[in-house]
């Protein structure tokens, strides 16, 4: 993977795939409710659900072309330097800022009058995370006896996409594989303890 991908491109990009929230249900109250979808009106009727489905907004090939099902943190790498918002980058971030998708095509968090309140937070704590797992080490599928790490991955693979929504989206049975962590090239042992995950 490029060094130039950072944190939030892998969530976004990872959240666009696997949206923790993939329907968003919304009500209409006692008076029915314009909508507007590709410059066609559509009038809601009172005390109706709508679900507006985020997994099939985020693979839309309108929007994501021209590989909309293919996991690439690298769509999320904005074209747009520092320099062109005159401004003197600081950090590694601000050169390679996220890309702003276009407006309704992705929303994981919602948007609107009840976007999520927690969406700093779940970022901020997405790239701590991250940054603590994999700042020292890669993570390698553990391999069944006999098995090549090619069909190990395949198997993560498979029990990525049988995800399924439970209240928020979940994998039914990550237990099936189990992974150890590996201390990268060239980094010392950490001082205070064992390496040892397990
Ligand atoms: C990955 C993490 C998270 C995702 C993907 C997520 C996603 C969402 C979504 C899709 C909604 C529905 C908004 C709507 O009805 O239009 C929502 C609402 C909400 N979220 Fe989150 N959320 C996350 C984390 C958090 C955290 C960490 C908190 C609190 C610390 C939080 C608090 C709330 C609250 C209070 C609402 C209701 C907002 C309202 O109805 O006005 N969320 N979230």
């Amino acid at each position: 993977m490029k060094n130039s991908l950072t944190s939030p491109h892998l969530q976004h990009e990872t959240f666009r795939l696997y949206p923790p929230v993939t329907g968003i249900p919304k009500y209409t109250a006692q008076t029915p409710q314009p909508l507007t979808i590709s410059s066609r009106k559509h009038l809601i009727p009172p005390h109706t659900m709508v679900i507006p489905q985020v997994l099939a907004l985020h693979t839309h090939p309108a929007h994501w072309t021209p590989d909309p099902l293919e996991w690439r943190p690298s769509r999320w790498i904005s074209p747009h330097s520092p320099r062109e918002h005159d401004r003197q980058p600081t950090t590694k971030l601000d050169h390679e800022t996220l890309k702003e998708p276009q407006r309704g095509t992705f929303l994981p968090w919602s948007d609107g009058a009840h976007v999520c309140p927690g969406r700093k937070f779940s970022q901020v704590k997405f790239v701590a995370v991250m940054a603590a797992l994999f700042r020292t080490h890669r993570v390698r599928p553990v391999l069944r006896a006999g098995e090549t790490e090619a069909r190990a991955r395949e198997r993560v693979r498979g029990v990525v996409e049988d995800s399924a929504v439970r209240m928020t989206l979940q994998m039914k049975d990550p237990g099936r594989v189990r992974v150890r962590w590996v201390l990268k090239e060239g980094v010392g042992r950490m001082s205070g303890g064992s390496n040892d995950p397990c």
